[in-house]
């Protein structure tokens, strides 16, 4: 048998989501690499409250015909803070507040929690399963709090949060998710010691797409793209407000942030620059709880270092968005 004759095992993903219009983009993304299961999708509060989150995950899947993937519903506040979400930027309900009276049901979720089935999940095919965490990172938490060897099972972790320059989205200096559930990120950097790659805000700024690239690629004539053109509609209008300008450290540009972290697991060309350093997170401070802090002194003696995404290759990226919407 030739090379091309023996067939390639799918890479195994979980998604942890709390969908949001850039976790649509991303569930949209893993749904169309040929070469990947998507074995769950599990769900957890963020962009919006949890239930919102259910149902705009069932709405993607139902949009992409593939409501054969599990739903499960996670942990519907953060371990420790206050619930926050981000309406103003991905309208109320976390899909750009248009109606969708044709809607599934939440009676199409599992029975089982998120927590239990990322266990389940992860133990059912050790070593195989890449977990894509686009979410405060709750579920991620409790789940190695229940499990703690549960990472040595994990073939590798992808998150999109944190900072590497105290530059913040959501306070002075903290990112979104890692300010939405700042414990427990604390707790999944510490203990999550499998491979681990993060998608920070100032990497997801730094690689925004020019708009001309989005006008191309939300005019595909097709239902998905339509679907995309509508829901980020008040996203797309957000982002050209002067406020948000601010918070982008690259200039004016197009960024898809979960997008990032299901790309570099699904596509192992994609990550051209990278470096490996301790992480953790802040959670005192006046001004920066919530920041990601990189001990490049290794003074913190963590013996796990985690991949910091730089750059990546925008063309295949690109590419990769345009056939999400195909
Ligand atoms: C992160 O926060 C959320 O609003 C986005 O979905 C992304 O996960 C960016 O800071």
């Amino acid at each position: 048998m030739s090379q091309d004759q023996i067939p390639r095992m799918k890479k195994k993903l979980i998604m942890d989501v709390d969908t949001g219009v850039d976790d649509a983009m991303a569930i949209m993304m893993a749904l169309a690499a040929p070469d990947v299961e998507l074995l769950g999708i599990t769900c957890c509060h963020g962009n919006t409250p949890l239930e919102n989150v259910l149902k705009n995950t069932l709405r993607v899947l139902k949009i992409c015909n593939r409501l054969d993937v599990p739903v499960y519903r996670g942990c519907a506040e953060p371990l420790v803070a206050h619930k926050r979400h981000a309406g103003d930027f991905h309208g109320k309900d976390g899909l750009g507040d248009v109606p969708d009276p044709d809607a599934p049901g939440l009676q199409l979720l599992q029975k089982e929690k998120a927590v239990e089935a990322i266990i389940k999940m992860v133990n059912d095919n050790p070593g195989e399963v890449s977990l894509v965490a686009t979410a405060p990172l709750t579920n991620l938490a409790m789940a190695v709090k229940l499990d703690p060897s549960l990472p040595e099972r994990l073939k590798a972790l992808y998150i999109m949060g944190g900072n590497t320059e105290s530059r913040g989205n959501t306070t002075v200096c903290g990112e979104f998710n890692f300010v939405a559930d700042s414990e427990a990120a604390y707790v999944v950097l510490d203990r999550y010691t499998c491979p681990t790659y993060i998608a920070t805000w100032e990497f997801s700024c730094r690689s925004s797409l020019p708009w001309s690239f989005v006008d191309t690629w939300l005019a595909q004539d097709t239902d998905k793209a339509r679907f995309m053109e509508r829901i980020s509609c008040h996203t797309r209008k957000m982002v050209q407000t002067e406020r948000y300008q601010k918070e982008l450290v690259s200039g004016p540009g197009f960024n898809s942030c979960d997008t990032y972290a299901v790309a570099a697991a699904i596509s192992d060309t994609l990550l051209t620059e990278s470096e490996q350093v301790a992480v953790t997170v802040e959670l005192g401070g006046t001004y920066t709880r919530g920041m990601m802090v990189l001990d490049y002194m290794e003074l913190l003696k963590k013996t796990h270092k985690a991949f910091i995404m730089k750059t990546v290759d925008l063309e295949k990226f690109k590419q990769m968005l345009m056939d999400a919407l195909k």
